[in-house]
């Protein structure tokens, strides 16, 4: 089970212009994807720019349980020797997630595939995060919930099969893990499995497939959607793994040279998968300087650098259909809309109730601290900005959600008053340096 916590207050204060070339870590979702391709190839896989955050290096964990051997060769530098697709072996302990929603979930469709029993676990948030969204089509392809807590929860005991059924899966929430969690099942499967998805969600995992040599179609599906065609049982091959820089992690420092006065920054190397673009997007309607530099493909993803200049911003509305390319992002983009002139509406954020906290409700709550006025209606969340500082002097509950911790504490760079967050220790599941790149842009966080 996970260890006990310790919280770490953390208090922004506003700070002078950010300036600087910064490079955020590597992009978790494909860490994670990273470290368990490297588990279902035999052979050696290697790693570049790995994201050493406490999530991915709990999947890492759950990895050499399932007997692969992971080794960190030096910094962000990682080999993972595989057992390769049907040979994974019986853990002997818990698989223990942390805070880390992706790594679960993703790992009960590798378990979901295998004739082999594990128990799940995960921190206090963890816990409390909806899992029946993964295990109804793994008990479809054979799988059996053995134990669960109340609500199909975590701690969880899974066990998968070792002749996976092919299946034909709609995924009835936008969720790239969901989708994710089935591919990873249907490796191991002596058919072909396909997944339909109204709404695209990041493709890390089917770039990742065919990156190891699997045989996988992916065609358009309606207005917004995806159909993913694989064939069970390939002979996946080691191939390199190059993390591109993590758009969601960029969001904090892009957001915060935003909104503080006479900033101006480059941010390197970012990842500009069109699935995870959202968020600039969104700035960009709203009148914000950020400029697309030397765009270039790096480990087979689209990256450039981003140079982004303090922008007066405007209110706009995001449809919903916009949700899945910036799910991770729409805290630190109410942020920045409490500094805009106008209403920023955000539609459709019902994904945001079940993330490592209720979003929706931290976030409202969170504004309205800081003396910025926003409502919740439905699944949309509405605020109003009056252009300028916003007021701050607020003390945010957190509820060890990373993205909470860091999002408010963006806006206490630019805030009339200093923001603080009850806990800044969960910035280490995905942005483990969040606090020293921001004090070398220029911005003041200190303990509270
Ligand atoms: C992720 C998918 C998203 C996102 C999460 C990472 C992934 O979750 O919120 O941080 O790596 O597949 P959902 O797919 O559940 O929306």
């Amino acid at each position: 089970m996970s260890q006990s916590h310790k919280p770490a207050p953390l208090s922004a204060r506003r700070s002078g212009p950010l300036k600087g070339s910064v490079r955020v870590p590597g992009d978790k979702s494909i860490s994670h994807r990273s470290l368990i391709f490297g588990l279902l190839t035999r052979g050696t896989t290697e790693i570049e720019g790995l994201l050493e955050g406490e999530d991915v290096l709990a999947t890492g964990r759950a990895c050499t349980l399932l007997g692969a051997k992971v080794e960190r060769i030096g910094t962000g530098s990682w080999r993972v020797s595989g057992t390769g697709v049907g040979a994974l072996l019986q853990p002997r302990g818990v698989l223990d997630f942390g805070n880390a929603g992706t790594g679960s979930r993703l790992m009960m469709g590798v378990v979901a595939g295998h004739g082999i029993e594990a128990m799940f676990d995960g921190d206090e948030s963890l816990r409390k995060r909806p899992m029946r969204r993964v295990l109804d089509p793994l008990v479809k392809m054979g799988a059996e919930v053995v134990d669960q807590a109340e609500g199909g929860r975590l701690p969880l005991t899974l066990r998968g099969t070792s002749d996976p059924i092919p299946l034909t899966y709609e995924t009835p929430v936008p969720s790239a893990q969901v989708k994710s969690a089935v591919l990873l099942a249907a490796i191991n499967s002596p058919g072909t499995t396909t997944v339909i998805e109204k709404e695209a969600t990041r493709d890390h995992t089917e770039k990742m497939l065919k990156h190891f040599g699997a045989d996988i179609a992916v065609e358009p599906h309606g207005t917004h959607g995806r159909k993913i065609v694989l064939t069970g049982r390939p002979e996946l091959k080691p191939n390199k793994v190059v993390v591109p820089a993590d758009p969601s992690s960029a969001a904090f420092p892009l957001v915060a040279a935003l909104i503080v006065e006479g900033s101006g920054i480059v941010i390197e190397a970012v990842m500009d998968n069109p699935l995870r673009t959202g968020l600039v997007t969104t700035l960009l309607e709203m009148g914000a300087d950020i400029e697309h530099l030397n765009r270039r493909t790096e480990g087979g993803e689209d990256v450039a650098d981003l140079r982004v200049r303090f922008s007066n911003l405007k209110g706009v509305d995001v449809p919903a259909e916009r949700a899945p390319s910036m799910i991770d992002e729409y805290p630190v983009l109410a942020v920045a809309a409490s500094f805009a002139t106008g209403t920023t509406w955000m539609r459709g954020l019902s994904e945001l109730r079940v993330k490592e906290s209720d979003r929706l409700a931290a976030v409202a709550d969170g504004l309205k601290a800081c003396g910025v006025a926003c409502e919740i209606v439905g699944d949309d969340l509405i605020v109003h900005g009056k252009g300028g500082a916003a007021k701050g002097g607020g003390v945010v509950a957190t509820h060890l959600d990373h993205r909470i911790a860091m999002s408010f504490l963006v806006m206490g760079l630019a805030s009339v008053e200093p923001v603080s967050v009850d806990d800044g220790a969960m910035i280490a599941t995905s942005f483990p340096d969040f606090v020293p790149l921001i004090t070398m842009l220029g911005g003041e966080i200190a303990p509270s």
